[in-house]
């Protein structure tokens, strides 16, 4: 199996990035963040405080998470249920960012059902820990950024899309906090992993330049 791990900090343009390369090299595409999301709506769902990590690992072996594929792409389900677009709330979203994902419980919960994952089918898998904890074998590793300045206006310019009026200034503001809270998954950046800076970059283009690297491998493996 070859496995592209694709890690960088929120609002990078990760999930879409990795998608359309999935997408053009036939591989599957693995949201991993979703997974933690999920976590973070059962435990709220479940009224845990999410404070007590403890508490939140004692709950855990009831969380059924898994995805399934679907023409619109991965699903995320909890339990049954279709969560996938519950898990984009803003509440779960901090709730993950915050409190969550820093469980070692939860990191630990969830390494195996990504590893499984990538065992199965050729995956650009994205996420923060991908390529230094998950997959450490990647064949490709990429660490994808941009400058929290470029990022905030990404994000204003969707959501104004998306008919939500919102400040620059904010969103720059909630941008740099996600980056402190994300702080400790993405420290390590494995050492073999390839930077890629997509300030200023068109979308495509950097598509273009991961199905390229990815190709370039392919070739040597
Ligand atoms: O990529 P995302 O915004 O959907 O991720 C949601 C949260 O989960 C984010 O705060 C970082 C965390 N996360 C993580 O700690 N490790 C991953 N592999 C993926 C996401």
């Amino acid at each position: 199996m070859f496995a592209i791990a694709i890690d960088g900090p929120a609002g990078a343009g990760k999930s879409s990035v990795a998608k359309a390369a999935a997408t053009a090299l036939g591989f599957t595409y693995v949201d991993t963040g979703a997974l933690y999301r999920t976590i973070a709506l059962y435990m709220l769902e479940a009224g845990a405080n999410l404070e007590d990590s403890q508490a939140v690992a004692a709950l855990l072996p009831q969380v059924e998470v898994s995805i399934r594929y679907s023409p619109q792409g991965q699903r995320t389900l909890l339990g049954g249920r279709d969560v996938s677009e519950e898990i984009r709330t803003q509440q779960v979203s901090m709730a993950t960012s915050r409190w969550v994902s820093h469980i070692p419980a939860v990191r630990a919960f969830l390494l195996d059902l990504q590893r499984e994952l990538a065992k199965r089918a050729n995956v650009v898998m994205d996420g923060r820990d991908i390529g230094s904890v998950i997959l450490p074998d990647a064949q490709l590793k990429i660490f994808l950024t941009a400058s929290p300045e470029e990022r905030a206006a990404r994000r204003t310019k969707q959501l104004e899309a998306a008919g939500e009026p919102a400040d620059f200034n904010q969103v720059l503001r909630e941008v740099i906090q996600r980056d402190r809270q994300d702080q400790e998954q993405l420290g390590v950046i494995p050492p073999d992993a390839v930077t890629v800076d997509t300030t200023g970059m068109g979308f495509d283009q950097v598509v273009d330049r991961l199905t390229s690297l990815a190709r370039e491998r392919m070739g040597t493996f």
